[in-house]
């Protein structure tokens, strides 16, 4: 024994596929990716059979890549990780796979981890002085939730989207201005060309929870747009829209942020999930938390988008409290936050 809790992590919700090694639930001794996403951009968005497919050609090489450069072996660390839900279940099924014959062959304890607990996870990686309790914005391509980490893997969720997500949001549009898949990272380039206050788009407010989402209404507002502008065979500006759309999203994203940690008395606001990678979510959520007092925390890029370490950094957490998972392990597509 050296000390550490050093944990294999395996991640293939959607379309990467990831494993990484991660010591004690902060250090990465490696981190290795195998994005699928040129497989898919042709076809202008995740095909889950496609997905899966990918994931068990390559889960292997990318399990012995991220070993290899931690320079460990199998039977080095501690435990074997794996993300079980939500996500696609066919994909989900190649890593849970994966995870439990590794386990099973090298007798580890086996850790079956939620993917937005992973997400909101990420933060702890390159701010160790980050600690429960503290407000968590969760965006992704799945997801969007607003939520108070209670203490170490506890979670109350305040809000989440009603429709659809804030990064199937950016997809949409990416698509409907012919910018292709991923629509998120084309969006923000291009919006950096244009001006966020061209267009107004509405910000929704949602029946339910005042924290709720809803992005529907806004990406047929842009839909609404094009197709009127079409129609009178009028030109307009494709940056001007992506930044004004993105400003939308933003705006909502940090008011809703604020309100709450202002209404639940919270100071520490962490962001996570492959759209708070976004250039204008990171400055202006900077802006907001700094004209309310309030300390922001953000993974680097790489740690937004999905990726093994996150899954390896949640499963320590889960680790320390005891937590295994069972042989009979399985996907879980519709696995909620706070569900085991
Ligand atoms: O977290 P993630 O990699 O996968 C899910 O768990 O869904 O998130 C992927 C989503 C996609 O919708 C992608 O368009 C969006 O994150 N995204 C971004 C940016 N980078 C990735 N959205 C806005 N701006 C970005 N820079
Ligand atoms: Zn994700």
């Amino acid at each position: 024994m050296n000390g550490h809790i050093d944990i294999l992590a395996i991640e293939s919700s959607c379309d990467e596929t990831a494993a990484a090694v991660i010591r004690s639930g902060q250090e990465v001794l490696s981190n290795k990716i195998y994005t699928q996403i040129k497989f898919h951009t042709v076809y202008g968005g995740v095909v889950p059979e496609l997905a899966s497919r990918k994931h068990v050609e390559k889960i292997n090489y990318v399990v012995k890549a991220a070993l290899e450069e931690a320079g460990m072996t199998l039977s080095d660390v501690d435990a074997i990780a794996v993300t079980y839900g939500p996500g696609l279940v066919g994909a989900l099924l190649v890593g849970v796979a994966e995870a439990k014959a590794l386990a099973w062959a090298a007798r580890k304890p086996l850790i079956g981890v939620n993917h937005i607990e992973g997400h909101i996870s990420a933060n702890y990686i390159e701010h160790p002085e980050l600690k429960p309790p503290y407000l968590g914005l969760i965006v992704s391509g799945g997801h969007t939730h607003l939520i108070i980490v209670k203490d170490w893997a506890e979670f109350e969720i305040l809000g989440r989207t009603v429709d659809d997500a804030a990064g199937e949001a950016f997809d949409k549009v990416a698509r409907a201005i012919g910018l292709g898949y991923p629509g998120g990272p084309k969006i923000d380039k291009l919006a950096k060309e244009g001006n966020p206050n061209a267009i107004s788009f509405p910000r929704a407010s949602v029946n339910g929870s005042e924290y709720n989402f809803s992005f529907s209404g806004l990406k047929s507002a842009v839909l609404n747009y094009i197709n009127h502008a079409d129609m009178m065979h009028q030109d307009f500006s494709r940056a001007d829209l992506a930044a004004s759309f993105q400003k939308a999203v933003v705006d909502v994203l940090c008011q809703h942020t604020v309100n709450a940690a202002k209404a639940y008395g919270i100071k520490e606001v962490a962001m996570a999930g492959g759209v708070s990678a976004n250039s204008a979510l990171r400055a202006g959520m900077e802006k907001a938390c700094q004209e309310h007092g309030l300390n922001l925390y953000v993974p680097s890029p790489i740690f937004c988008t999905d990726n093994a370490a996150m899954i390896g950094v949640a499963a320590y957490h889960e680790y320390v409290k005891g937590i295994r998972s069972g042989w009979d392990l399985n996907a879980n597509p519709g696995l909620k936050l706070g569900e085991r």
